[in-house]
């Protein structure tokens, strides 16, 4: 059977799935009880300096699919609302009976070195693991010049990265925010401040819905609203290209990643890890689905693992890394052809619509004298773009066939309608 634990940066765990810092992991009630469903460790929910944050009311709103299944989901939560004594006192006491786990603790301060310098020698007192800092959060505390106000600017990031190499001996975790144009500045800052490793991605600015009665947007706060952090499924595919973004980067391919967004099943995890993580957090999909959707992931992920014959889960880490690359290496010559397989054809229609209307006309509707329909793909016209089989409601009765062409791997640079080909 496959072995899921895992040693990421010196922090041991039983397996790759970890909470990430959010209500899940706000108080030692709710990690005991992860921790009993059977998740590897947790990133304790941020901590701040004192007073605690101050939440407001309501604060979650949601972008739903057709059949109200949540797509996305939206929060205005700050921090930690609770002292910070009182959750170090629960983060020592979890962490004193749950030795085999991964504790740790998500900070975020003001950018002051003696602020960082007073926290961590508590942080160490508890017996954590490791922190992660909190460059990430995009509500509330950017206006304070906290969060994601420090994870845009790569100096910041570099800055506060060095105080706490310097002055904490635990691994430090540098979690990143997506509401920048390019993650690899701040991860190779990071990297540049000592960082062991960077975590990715924090929630994504966003407005859910309106209510157009009120004209207020969701989460409402009385009359008013105001931009969330957006998470869930529907940002798993931009996490998973910033997780590669870092992974494929020459200067930061060997930082280690801790892969967040949109993972719900163990298959996400899977995705993560091949494109470059170490370990996974998860929020959202335990908000809606409870602690204990980590079975299906621990199990799911050790029957797949047993399946191909990966024995850990570095056997499979960073393995589809040399094979995402940028458009201009893709080989030209590469071609695939749609088929339908008329035996699993429910004469739906959507194929050919989708073809027709913004594609390239290449399906055929054919009406035979008894008014039978049949779908049928004009091979000669067929560019081969996914769109019919993605619209098809019908698992596998598209499938993209590759075509031999006889002709070898030929990239952009080379080829000879590219204006600026490298002629050789
Ligand atoms: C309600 C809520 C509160 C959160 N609070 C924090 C926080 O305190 N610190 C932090 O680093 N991230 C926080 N996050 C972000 C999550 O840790 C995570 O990065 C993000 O939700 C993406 O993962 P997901 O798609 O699995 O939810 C919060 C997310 C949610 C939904
Ligand atoms: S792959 Fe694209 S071009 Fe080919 S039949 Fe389907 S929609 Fe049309
Ligand atoms: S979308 Fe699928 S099921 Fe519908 S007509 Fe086309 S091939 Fe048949």
């Amino acid at each position: 059977m496959a072995d899921l634990s895992i040693n990421f940066v010196g922090i041991k765990a039983p397996n790759p799935f970890w909470l990430a810092s959010a209500p899940p992991t706000d108080k030692a009630y709710n990690v005991i009880r992860a921790f009993e469903a059977g998740w590897g460790g947790v990133v304790w929910k941020t901590l701040g300096e004192d007073p605690p944050a101050v939440n407001v009311s309501s604060r979650y709103s949601a972008h739903y699919g057709k059949n109200r299944e949540v797509v996305g989901f939206n929060n205005i939560e700050l921090i930690t609302d609770r002292s910070l004594q009182i959750n170090l006192d629960e983060i020592t006491a979890v962490k004193k009976a749950w030795p085999d786990r991964a504790v740790v603790v998500s900070l975020m301060l003001p950018c002051e070195e003696h602020q960082w310098a007073g926290i961590l020698p508590k942080i160490e007192a508890t017996g954590a693991d490791g922190i992660e800092l909190n460059f990430g959060c995009p509500h509330g505390m950017p206006e304070r010049g906290m969060g994601a106000a420090v994870g845009q600017v790569p100096e910041y990031v570099e800055m506060v990265t060095r105080w706490c190499k310097t002055h904490t001996k635990l691994p430090v975790i540098v979690k990143l925010t997506p509401n920048i144009t390019d993650v690899r500045a701040p991860a190779r800052a990071a990297l540049a401040g000592g960082a062991d490793a960077v975590s990715l991605i924090n929630t994504i600015n966003s407005i859910t819905h309106l209510d157009l009665d009120r004209m207020v947007a969701f989460p409402a706060v009385g009359n008013a609203s105001t931009h969330g952090g957006y998470c869930g499924s529907a940002v798993k595919p931009i996490a998973l290209n910033m997780v590669a973004e870092i992974a494929r980067d020459p200067l930061t391919a060997q930082l280690p990643i801790s892969g967040i967004g949109g993972i719900s099943n163990w298959k996400d995890a899977a995705e993560f890890i091949a494109l470059g993580a170490g370990s996974v957090q998860v929020c959202t999909a335990a908000m809606l689905h409870g602690f204990r959707i980590v079975e299906e992931m621990k199990d799911g992920l050790s029957r797949w693992m047993d399946e191909k014959g990966y024995r850990t889960i570095d056997d499979f880490t960073r393995k589809a890394v040399p094979n995402t690359t940028d458009w201009k290496y893709l080989d030209m010559n590469y071609q695939v052809i749609a088929q339908i397989d008329q035996d699993k054809c429910i004469k739906c229609g959507k194929c050919f619509i989708a073809c027709e209307d913004t594609s390239h006309q290449a399906i055929a509707k054919l009406i035979d004298d008894a008014g039978n329909r049949t779908y049928e793909v004009i091979k000669q016209e067929c560019v081969g773009c996914n769109l019919c089989e993605i619209t098809c409601p019908v698992e596998k009765c598209i499938t993209m066939v590759p075509q031999d062409s006889g002709k070898p791997y030929m990239n952009w640079p080379k080829d000879p309608r590219n204006p600026r080909a490298e002629l050789v």
